[in-house]
């Protein structure tokens, strides 16, 4: 039934740090679907890392290559992945219609404080290599709260998980 959206794939969208890659691992081993993290993937195809994408081609390259990324698996008619995606991929349009017809739309969110812990610990977030990053994340927060809303099908806080709670779910289901 490929009208249900829960019949074809589920997207976690949402900001840095609210879990997706790591829900997307352990939901993918419980449905058995195939995981593809979008940041990962631009990275094997583009031979960079993000952060040197940033560096040398720019955030808007990046961003063309979320959108060519996100247009291919449409064209491709992709069924039974879990789709983890960059915390920014709303930022065009397009994109959020892209991330409707994928299927199933869930957005993680957590509060500031939370965020600004859990991306301390390594440095590939390049929006947040800067003297005040709990500031950068409570504006980028604000400006992309609305856009998360509209692209997702379902919202859930993830604020009150440990890593260690999100991190033992994966090895307990491995
Ligand atoms: C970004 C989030 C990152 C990555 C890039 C930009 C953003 O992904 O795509 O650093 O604009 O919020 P994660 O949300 O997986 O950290």
């Amino acid at each position: 039934d490929q009208t249900n959206p829960m019949r074809k794939n589920i997207i976690l969208i949402g900001f840095m740090g609210c879990g997706k890659s790591t829900i997307g691992i352990k939901l993918s081993k419980s449905l058995n679907y195939t995981m593809i993290d979008t940041d990962h993937y631009i990275e094997s195809r583009e031979k960079l890392t993000i952060p040197e994408i940033f560096e040398a081609r720019g955030q808007e390259a990046f961003r063309d290559m979320e959108t060519k990324l996100l247009r291919e698996l449409v064209a491709n008619k992709t069924t039974c992945h879990i789709i983890a995606t960059g915390g920014g991929i709303i930022s065009r349009p397009e994109n959020i219609d892209l991330l409707r017809q994928l299927g199933f739309v869930v957005w993680l969110n957590a509060r500031p404080e939370i965020i600004l812990e859990r991306t301390s610990r390594n440095q590939n977030r390049p929006l947040l290599q800067v003297d005040d990053p709990l500031s950068v994340i409570k504006k980028l927060l604000k400006e992309r709260k609305p856009l998360y809303k509209s692209a997702a099908h379902v919202k859930i806080s993830t604020s009150d998980l440990s890593q260690r709670e999100l991190t033992l779910g994966i090895s307990e289901s491995a």
